[in-house]
């Protein structure tokens, strides 16, 4: 298993709400192609989105193996939850279809599991959140992640979960000004409540992030929800 310059090459997925992404990593995780996408398949079952990658991936010349960011929770390769998506794929097991599909090594993660692994020190708490069309969270500690961690059905305020009041639904509804108001919020509240070293923020909607922010808070850009891809196969 490997491409003629010895690498071995990992497509690397992301599944979101509104776009479906792809690129080939090298083994040391820089990239190897320039990334595609599609705009997510409507209505966003597993079968139009498998068919998707496999269009995506096709464009993307030869890889080895598979990493695959999935909005919701993610077992063993297995969907457990998918807010976002569509309730066709709880208990569906995305990492042995698509390997079927691609006819090579798939492994599935969390979306802002990826995302971490793309964008971390390795060193102390570190916090990851991610602004798309839902909110993601990761937690790491020296590195190492904390599973399944998911902030954003969590109640952060006036009744509202983290994702009711930050996500591109909340944003488009509210407006830029407001929702930049929850986001400082937001940051304060989860200070407080990790007390982490440093937080990230990626996603689709860091180019709306308008306040200051502390100096212990990076913005990410979203391609690490790629590039966090070749962390899976570092194990
Ligand atoms: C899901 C998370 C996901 C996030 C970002 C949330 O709705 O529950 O698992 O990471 O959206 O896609």
């Amino acid at each position: 298993m490997a491409q003629e310059d010895g690498n071995i090459a990992t497509l690397a997925v992301d599944i979101g709400g509104s776009g479906v992404k792809v690129m080939v990593l090298n083994e040391d995780g820089t990239p190897r192609t320039e990334r595609s996408r599609v705009e997510t398949p409507q209505p966003p079952k597993p079968e139009p989105i498998i068919a998707a990658i496999a269009t995506l991936a096709a464009g993307q010349g030869k890889f080895d193996r598979v990493s695959l960011g999935f909005p919701g929770v993610v077992q063993n390769g297995i969907i457990k939850t998918a807010v976002n998506l569509d309730p066709d794929w709880i208990n569906f097991d995305l990492a042995t279809v698509l390997s079927q599909k691609l006819d090579k090594p798939v492994r599935v993660a969390n979306d802002a599991d990826i995302q971490g692994f793309g964008a971390i020190s390795g060193h102390g708490v570190e916090l990851v959140v991610t602004l798309g069309t839902g909110f993601g969270s990761a937690l790491f500690v020296n590195g190492k992640l904390v599973p399944n961690l998911e902030l954003g059905h969590h109640e952060f305020r006036k009744g509202q979960t983290y994702e009711e009041q930050l996500g591109r639904a909340a944003l488009d509804d509210v407006g830029k000004k407001k929702w930049n108001e929850r986001l400082e919020k937001a940051i304060a509240s989860l200070e407080h409540l990790f007390n982490y070293d440093r937080l990230y923020i990626g996603g689709g909607n860091t180019d709306r992030i308008a306040i200051n922010l502390p100096p212990n808070v990076k913005i990410v850009p979203n391609v690490t929800g790629l590039l966090g891809g070749i962390a899976l196969w570092c194990n």
